[in-house]
């Protein structure tokens, strides 16, 4: 016969259980979650699902998506980059939805040459209109252990963010006439690919075959987002979708200021050149008391 102690301790570690399973994040497992892509086996799930890695060699890169389409949501990944001379190549980091017009909420990390600094370059794409590019170095060697790239995408506002930092906010300006991706779900895509026509000092570096497979690894996805199924979208109803709402706290936008200060190397907002019939709407407001940096060089 069960002693009343026992039964208690049972009932006590199986509620236990439960709230763990109804509080803890879903931290994905890259099996569940994602479809690997292309690449011909230079995609790999590895350790159970917990670790993916893409690589990249003379014939071909490798990419991976999200099983589920989301509209809007609170991502993380963890992605370390190709290590040493990773110049040429491109780790494509990204949103987007399906078929023409699609909306886009990109991250790049475009390789350099060993010791010499990744720029990560962002992006923002309504119904297929992109031409709003920030980029950035990174105030850490993002090859050397993993760290957190997040998106935190609600119908007010996109924010990136790396290691929980903001870089980037790009705001509903819908009330001044500037689309806001917010009508069509999005999958989660990677690829790692060449891109050595363009990518590194602007194609001068080219890829160096002779360090092939580059490698980048992916862990501890996670997502708190809304779940696109069957023409519908629904959302997580607990406490925990403060996120729908969310927006920058003072110490957040002074973290935004902190970045694009010392860390950005360039912004659309302050290419006047590229815009000679007048900048983007968007530019004109928000952030345009930050553009202080220089894009002439
Ligand atoms: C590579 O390094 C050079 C020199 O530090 C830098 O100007 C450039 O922004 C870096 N990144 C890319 C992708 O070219």
């Amino acid at each position: 016969m069960t002693s009343p102690t026992s039964s208690v301790i049972g009932r006590i570690i199986s509620m236990l259980v439960m709230i763990s399973l109804l509080v803890a994040p879903s931290t994905g497992n890259f099996y569940q979650d994602f479809d690997i892509m292309w690449g011909d086996g230079r995609a790999k799930i590895l350790n159970n699902g917990e670790l993916l890695t893409l690589s990249l060699d003379k014939a071909s890169g490798s990419g991976f998506q999200s099983k589920n389409q989301y509209l809007f949501g609170n991502i993380d990944m963890q992605i370390k980059l190709v290590p040493r001379n990773s110049a040429g190549t491109v780790t494509a980091y990204y949103m987007r939805s399906e078929g023409m017009a699609w909306d886009e909420i990109d991250f790049e990390f475009l390789g350099n040459l060993s010791g010499e600094p990744y720029t990560i370059h962002t992006n923002v794409f309504t119904e297929e209109k992109g031409d709003r590019e920030q980029q950035f170095h990174l105030w850490f060697d993002p090859t050397a252990d993993f760290h957190t790239y997040s998106v935190l995408w609600n119908p007010q506002r996109i924010i990136f963010s790396v290691d929980g930092t903001p870089i980037r906010e790009f705001k509903n300006l819908e009330s001044i006439g500037v689309q806001f991706p917010k009508a069509q779900p999005m999958r989660i895509h990677s690829s790692l690919w060449n891109g050595d026509d363009w990518a590194t000092r602007g194609g001068l570096v080219k890829t160096d075959w002779a360090q092939a497979p580059f490698t980048a690894s992916y862990r501890n996805f996670r997502a708190e987002a809304c779940v696109w199924s069957s023409g519908a979208s629904s959302c997580p109803t607990s406490s925990s979708s403060s996120w729908l709402s969310q927006e920058l706290d003072s110490a957040g936008q002074e973290s935004l200021r902190w970045v694009r200060k010392n860390h950005m190397i360039y912004d659309y907002c302050a290419d006047t050149k590229r815009f000679p019939r007048g900048m983007p709407p968007e530019c004109k407001v928000a952030t345009s008391s930050m553009n202080c940096i220089d894009n002439s060089q």
